[in-house]
């Protein structure tokens, strides 16, 4: 099997320019101009479109029981958003609760995907708690190609670890060389200040956002920061939402403390007043951390171009309107977290990043592509157009003109949180490892497809 990609415009991380890209089996294997393939070939024709490497998403949920109810995407829908949209690769939350054992539950986390999923797919191995046997059966699940660990400072008595398990958590990463991601707010002050709340009568979805303000995720990423300058762990910070959140970051790496930071589109394009709408239509937009003031859009955009902000992720955690946010009708902190956006990451950080000016096609591609590839040890075989590489390519249609709707989505949820927004540009033709996964809208790949992909620890 092979296929030729035609006079497209590559764009990378780093360059730009026209060439042909043929595509052997599964991977790159030349670059050039006036290609001329063996019979036999299928050639699409990129004339006057982008071509990107494969964008990877490195923070989805697509199994998750959460908040008392189940998040409504499987493999077989979720990975067939995920390439409709130009993302070919997922990276899952692997989230046990606390009672759970750690590696039953990394085995049930790669049942869900394994035979179902069209795109290729690896996990943060969430520690949600730490005692010797976890310890034991961590260390399995790095030799299993696991290098990156998922803590909550959140979600007290679910998912949230305490400052005990956080040190050692910590310290075993940074003896395997593993990076640990982590939701930064600290889980005490949303917990009282949510009684506070509802004791005042203050139920509704709007009030989401005052029970966890900036300060609290701030807080929460100093704190993570001050653990991980006296381990010496590498760290990542999962949906960073605000300036405050940001300039801690900053500041522990001038400190010389080793962190990335992750934003969402959500929050590069949403803003608190959303979750404020009424008649329970806020609940669409309940998150955490919540969507902001709006002057933190700016703040976003800027550390993207600036470097300052690492990758853009979705936090994807459907959950629909109709039948699971109303769990929270009449008490805010009941509804299940989460704005799905899995399928519109890419077309709409083009929109509204990269067409109107905030971003570069470069910033674009390494933030949602090579830098998430970098930083999770799966460079260069993801997030780069190179000989030897996966023949993961986005054929991208820079004059698509189209509009976001939940009649035309594949993510199995009952709404659209962009319902009605303009598209200026979108996935045209994305494939997998040498094959045609998606056209214009449309799933065109092959379900069980999907590779899990075996990392190793290099943050030593
Ligand atoms: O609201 C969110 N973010 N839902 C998913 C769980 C998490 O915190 O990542
Ligand atoms: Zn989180
Ligand atoms: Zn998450």
């Amino acid at each position: 099997m092979s296929l030729l990609i035609k006079n497209g415009e590559i764009i990378t991380a780093d360059s730009r320019y026209h060439a042909d890209i043929y595509c052997e089996g599964e991977t790159i294997t030349k670059i050039d101009r006036g290609l001329t393939p063996p019979a036999g070939t299928e050639v699409i024709d990129a004339t006057g479109k982008f071509v990107f490497p494969g964008f990877i998403d490195p923070h989805v949920h697509i199994y998750l029981p959460f908040m008392g109810t189940l998040a409504k995407d499987t493999y077989v829908t979720g990975s067939q958003a995920a390439l409709v949209g130009g993302t070919t690769t997922l990276i899952e939350m692997c989230c046990p609760a606390r009672k759970d054992d750690a590696l039953a539950s990394f085995d049930l986390w790669h049942s869900q995907a394994a035979g179902k999923s069209a795109c290729d797919f690896t996990f943060h191995m969430g520690v949600t708690k730490f005692d010797a046997t976890t310890e034991q059966q961590l260390r399995e699940i790095v030799r299993r190609g696991i290098s990156s660990f998922k803590i909550f400072l959140a979600y007290k008595g679910a998912f949230g670890i305490d400052d005990t398990e956080l040190y050692k958590t910590l310290k075993l990463a940074k003896e395997l060389g593993v990076v640990v991601t982590a939701h930064c707010e600290n889980e005490t002050l949303v917990s009282e200040r949510c009684a506070e709340l509802l004791a005042a009568g203050k139920t509704d979805p709007g009030q989401h956002h005052e029970s966890r303000p900036p300060l609290v995720e701030a807080e929460g990423v100093h704190h993570l920061m001050t653990f991980a300058e006296l381990t010496g762990a590498a760290t990542y910070i999962v949906h960073l939402s605000c300036k405050e959140a940001l300039d801690q970051a900053i500041a522990a790496r001038q400190r010389g403390v080793r962190v990335g930071v992750e934003t969402l589109i959500q929050y590069l394009t949403l803003d608190k007043t959303y979750a404020e709408k009424p008649n329970f239509e806020g609940a669409k937009y309940v998150m955490s951390p919540p969507l902001r003031d709006a002057r933190n859009q700016s703040v976003l955009w800027n550390g993207l171009r600036d470097g300052l902000i690492n990758t853009i992720a979705t936090d994807h955690a459907p959950f629909d309107f109709e039948k699971q946010k109303p769990m929270g009708k009449d008490d805010f902190t009941k509804i299940p977290n989460g704005i799905p956006s899995l399928e519109e990451r890419i077309n709409l950080l083009y929109t509204y990043g990269v067409a109107r000016g905030r971003i570069d096609l470069h910033t674009f591609v390494n933030t949602a592509s090579t830098a998430v590839a970098k930083q999770f040890d799966l460079f260069p075989r993801k997030g780069a157009i190179q000989p030897g590489a996966d023949a993961d390519l986005v054929v991208f249609d820079p004059s698509y003109r189209g509009k976001i709707s939940v009649k035309t989505q594949h993510m199995a949820v009952d709404y659209s949180a962009f319902e009605g927004w303009d598209l200026e540009g979108r996935a045209s033709v994305v494939t997998v490892r040498g094959q045609v996964a998606a056209r214009d809208g449309k799933f065109t790949g092959t379900l069980g497809r999907g590779q899990f992909l075996q990392r190793k620890p290099s943050h030593f």
